[in-house]
């Protein structure tokens, strides 16, 4: 073990835990667990934000907050999916995180990874799981009438959108919705939903008998 890890781990008995944010383009959740991590009594703070895509927006939005934000771009790695997803797990060990945060992640991730941060993975979803797991889910939720839309922060397993969900927040589908209108109404909840319901995960293990 490194001094630098070690060190991590002495710090966070102490105090709050690390998390470190994976994105893929705007960041707008990140930004909003970013601000909530502020307050003095949230319980995690952000140690880092991976990108996959060197272009999202949401890196500059997490420097801007005097975040360390790294790309570590999928593209040199072709199919080494593993290979790729192993330089973004020793650079969050590396930084002593202990939770991972998925917000706007667009790769989808190998069982290996996956089961690297089993129980410590959270990812949210812009649909009311079991529901419209996947893409399109406004599109799909308007084209079956749905009268409520939503999102979902829910721990990550190797099923796509399947693991335990961990908290929902809901919003009317209103008669002239497009998909992108019921999306911006769902991402206004899913900015108090992920730094909530994340709080609570945090607030929840530490109080919980190893
Ligand atoms: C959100 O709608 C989230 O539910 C989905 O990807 C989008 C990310 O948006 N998983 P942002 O990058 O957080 O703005």
């Amino acid at each position: 073990m490194s001094g630098g890890e070690h060190d991590h781990r002495a710090a966070t008995k102490q105090g709050r835990t690390r998390v470190g944010i994976l994105i893929s383009g705007a960041g707008s959740n990140m930004a909003a667990i970013i601000e909530a991590a502020k307050a003095g009594d949230y319980p995690a703070e952000i140690a880092v934000v991976i990108s996959n895509n060197p272009e999202a927006p949401g890196l500059a939005l997490a420097r801007a907050a005097g975040i360390e934000a790294l790309a570590i771009d999928h593209r040199p790695f072709g199919k080494a999916r593993h290979e790729h997803e192993t330089a973004i797990d020793a650079a969050l060990r590396e930084r002593g995180v202990e939770a991972v945060v998925l917000a706007g992640y667009m790769r989808i991730l190998t069982g290996h990874l996956v089961r690297a941060w089993e129980g410590r993975m959270l990812n949210i979803h812009p649909s009311l799981l079991p529901k419209y797991p996947g893409l399109d889910t406004h599109a799909r939720a308007i084209a079956s009438g749905e009268a409520e839309a939503g999102c979902t922060v829910h721990l990550v397993t190797e099923g796509v959108d399947e693991g335990p969900v961990l908290g929902q927040a809901r919003v009317p589908v209103e008669a002239a919705d497009t998909p992108e209108a019921l999306a911006a109404r769902v991402r206004i909840a899913e900015h108090r939903l992920y730094p909530e319901t994340l709080a609570a995960f945090i607030r929840q293990r530490k109080t919980a008998p190893v």
